[in-house]
C-alpha cells in the first residue's frame, strides 16, 4: 500500500512550493560563499560568517532594493527567490554558525517553509488590515492557519488540547495580535529542528485558540441576550426541576 501520508505531503508540497531560500537551497551558497560562509565571495563580499545576523539581514534587504557592491546583481537573483529577508538571515546566519553541512530532513524544510510562508503572509495581511472592519477575517485566517499547522505535525497534537484553552485575559487588538504573529514568526525563522519548532506552534495555536474563546464568549453573550424568557405566565409548566 502507498504511503497516503507521503503522497499528501507531496501533493500539497507541489502546491505551496514557491521556490525559497531556505537550508535546503544553502547548496546554491556554498559554491561561492563556502560550506560556513567563512570566505569572500569571488574574492569581493565581505565574509559573512563575521556578520551579525542583523548585518547580513541589512545586506539582503539592499539586494531586494536594489542595492549592494559591485557584484550586486547576482546576488539580487538569489535573494529574489526568497519569501522574506528574516528567515533567509536567519537561515544564514545559523548555517554560518554550524559547522559542516548538515542539513535537515527534507520534511522538517517542508514543514518550516510552509510554516514561514503562511506567517509571512498573515503578518502582511494584519498589516494592511482595518483594526475594526477586518478583524473577523483575521482571525479566521488564524484559525485556519492553526488548523493547517495542526494537522501536519504530530508532535504538536501531543502538546495541544483544545479543551482546556481559555480566553484570552489580554486585549487581543490588531496591534497585538501583529505582534504576536510577529513573535511566532521570529521563533520559526530561528528554529533548526523539530523540538524547537514545536513550541513556536503551540504558541501560535494558543493565540488561535484564544481567539476562537473569545468569538464564542461574544456569541454566547450575544444568543443569550437575544433569548426571549421562559414563559411563566398561566398555565406555564414549572420547569424549575429541570433548569437546576
Ligand atoms: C556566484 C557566486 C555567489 C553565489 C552562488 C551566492 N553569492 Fe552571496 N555574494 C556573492 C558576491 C560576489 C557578493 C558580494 C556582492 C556585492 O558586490 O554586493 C555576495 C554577497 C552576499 C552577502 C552579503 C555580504 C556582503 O558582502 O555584504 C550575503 C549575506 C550573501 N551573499 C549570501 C548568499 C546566500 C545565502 C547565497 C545562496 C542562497 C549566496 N549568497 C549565493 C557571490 C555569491
Amino acid at each position: 500500500m502507498p504511503n497516503l501520508k507521503k503522497v499528501k505531503m507531496t501533493t500539497l508540497a507541489m502546491l505551496v512550493m514557491t521556490p525559497m531560500i531556505s537550508m535546503a537551497d544553502m547548496d546554491r551558497c556554498v559554491s561561492c560563499h563556502g560550506v560556513d560562509f567563512e570566505k569572500k565571495a569571488l574574492g569581493v563580499s565581505k565574509i559573512v560568517k563575521n556578520m551579525s545576523e542583523q548585518e547580513i539581514k541589512a545586506a539582503l534587504d539592499g539586494y531586494k532594493n536594489g542595492l549592494g557592491g559591485p557584484m550586486k546583481d547576482l546576488m539580487i537573483k538569489e535573494v529574489n527567490l526568497g519569501v522574506d529577508t528574516d528567515a533567509m538571515s536567519a537561515d544564514i546566519y545559523s548555517e554560518s554558525r554550524t559547522p559542516g553541512f548538515d542539513e535537515p530532513s527534507d520534511e522538517f524544510i517542508f514543514q518550516k517553509r510552509l510554516s514561514i510562508r503562511t506567517l509571512h503572509k498573515l503578518k502582511n495581511n494584519i498589516k494592511k488590515a482595518d483594526a475594526k472592519k477586518d478583524m473577523k477575517k483575521i482571525v479566521s485566517q488564524i484559525k485556519s492557519a492553526a488548523f493547517t499547522m495542526y494537522v501536519y505535525d504530530d508532535l504538536l497534537k501531543e502538546k495541544i488540547n483544545f479543551k482546556t484553552m481559555k480566553p484570552s485575559d489580554k486585549k487581543l487588538d490588531m496591534n497585538a495580535i501583529l505582534k504576536e504573529v510577529s513573535s511566532v514568526k521570529s521563533c520559526v525563522d530561528h528554529s533548526f529542528i523539530d523540538t524547537e519548532i514545536v513550541k513556536c506552534r503551540v504558541d501560535f495555536l494558543d493565540l488561535a485558540g484564544s481567539l476562537a474563546r473569545n468569538e464564542e464568549k461574544k456569541i454566547k453573550a450575544k444568543q443569550k441576550a437575544n433569548k426571549p424568557p421562559i414563559y411563566t405566565g398561566t398555565d406555564s409548566v414549572d420547569m424549575t426541576p429541570y433548569l437546576k
